[in-house]
């Protein structure tokens, strides 16, 4: 007997700093699914941090490795919300692989609160540097780039329960 293909899964995509990991845990419970992340799966696999693989690596064989940990995410039988980097969407594929079986949700903020948000983190390989001249100049490159969601949520005015709530 051959096994039904599962539900879809839920895919968080936006910016760094719009709220994706936090999000994905509280609408997981909600939804009373799993939850993955990609970054941390990317961790799990390779066995480095995010940072040290931009350095060691390069920005290229992180994108490649992204896109395997999200290929084996998404294969999961059993339904996930999943919270991706800000990044993955930049590639065809991925966009291509996340529309196959998922339901997309954008989450967008206020550029001074994702600043303000990815202040506190000094670890991310992309925002060395002047952070809001990086933050700025990253949202205006991708500024197309998380426009394929089926709905796209504007965190910058809602606690995370009333974003977890619109998307349920
Ligand atoms: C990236 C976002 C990061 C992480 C990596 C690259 C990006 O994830 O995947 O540093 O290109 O926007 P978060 O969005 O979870 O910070």
């Amino acid at each position: 007997m051959t096994k039904e293909k599962p539900l879809h899964h839920v895919v968080l995509i936006g910016f760094m700093g719009t709220g994706k990991s936090t999000v994905s845990k509280q609408l997981a419970e909600l939804l009373k699914c799993g939850t993955a992340d990609i970054d941390a799966e990317i961790v799990r696999r390779e066995g480095q941090a995010i940072a040290d693989i931009f350095a060691a690596r390069g920005e290229a064989d992180f994108r490649l490795a992204e896109t395997a940990a999200l290929a084996e995410v998404l294969g999961s039988s059993d339904p996930l919300v999943i919270a991706t980097g800000g990044g993955a969407v930049l590639s065809e594929r991925n966009r291509a692989m996340m529309l196959q079986d998922s339901f997309v949700v954008a989450l967008t903020a206020d550029p001074e609160q994702i600043i303000a948000r990815v202040s506190e983190d000094a670890a991310r390989p992309l925002l060395q540097g002047d952070v809001r001249e990086r933050v700025y100049k990253l949202l205006e490159d991708r500024k197309h780039a998380y426009a394929f969601a089926h709905l796209t949520v504007d965190t910058s005015d809602l606690s995370v329960r009333q974003v977890v709530e619109l998307i349920e």
